[in-house]
């Protein structure tokens, strides 16, 4: 099922010079939080910045077609600006949540799409069954830890490791991973909430 929610509207300031003064004025534009469709992952390269990360892309969406994951996508005026994915199986044995590649495209950035897509990926680990989310910050990302702070995460630990990946050219780029660790007990009175009913809804694993 697609679903989707309007969660109100992200405000643009834009300045516009004429010859005789500048005018400043501010643009209103309706953000969407929603899962991601086929048809977004094309737009979700963003005009080739992501391009290399295809296969990632790709297998986060598989991963939410199967019921493990999510691939949330916020969507301004028909463009998917940011994106959230969340793994409802590598700490599943201690009911977490793992929020990862969080990115708002750079233009889009400083209007509240991120914190609104981690408000979202926390209200479907709760959807899921799970209390906690956990995600990972590298050591060499430490200007985005107050982003975190301010939603209420707490560093528990640091991971150390490796992924790889294999480009649209074929090559194959191995990452080394070192990261702090931050978490956030989550609880479902206080947690956002969307509009619209359930439609974030996860699917919970047979037998739950
Ligand atoms: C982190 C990110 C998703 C935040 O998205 P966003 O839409 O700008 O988030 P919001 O508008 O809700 O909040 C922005 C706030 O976080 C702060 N912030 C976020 N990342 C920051 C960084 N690297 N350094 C300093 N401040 C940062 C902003 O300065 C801003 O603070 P302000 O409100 O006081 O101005 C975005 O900056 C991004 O895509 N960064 C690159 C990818 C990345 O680092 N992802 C996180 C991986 S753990």
């Amino acid at each position: 099922m697609d679903s989707a929610i309007t969660m109100g509207t992200t405000t643009v300031n834009t300045m516009a010079s004429t010859m005789a003064n500048t005018m400043e004025e501010a643009l209103s534009l309706p953000v969407t939080i929603r899962r991601a469709r086929r048809d977004d992952l094309p737009e979700l390269e963003w005009f080739g910045l992501h391009t290399p990360h295809r296969e990632i892309i790709a297998t986060a969406f598989r991963t939410q077609e199967r019921g493990q994951g999510a691939l949330l996508v916020a969507e301004v005026n028909g463009f998917p600006a940011g994106q959230l994915c969340i793994d409802f199986q590598r700490k599943r044995t201690l009911k977490r949540g793992t929020l990862w590649a969080l990115r708002v495209f750079a233009p889009f950035r400083k209007l509240g799409l991120g914190t609104r897509l981690v408000l979202a990926g926390e209200a479907a680990v709760l959807d899921y069954g799970y209390a906690e989310a956990e995600l990972g910050v590298d050591r060499d990302n430490a200007g985005v830890l107050g982003f975190y702070d301010r939603l209420g995460y707490e560093a528990c630990g640091t991971e150390r490791g490796r992924y790889s990946y294999r480009t649209p050219d074929g090559d194959v780029v191995h990452v080394a991973i070192d990261q702090w660790i931050l978490r956030k007990v989550l609880r479902r009175e206080t947690a956002w909430r969307p509009a619209a009913p359930s439609s974030w809804a996860a699917t919970p694993p047979p037998g739950r």
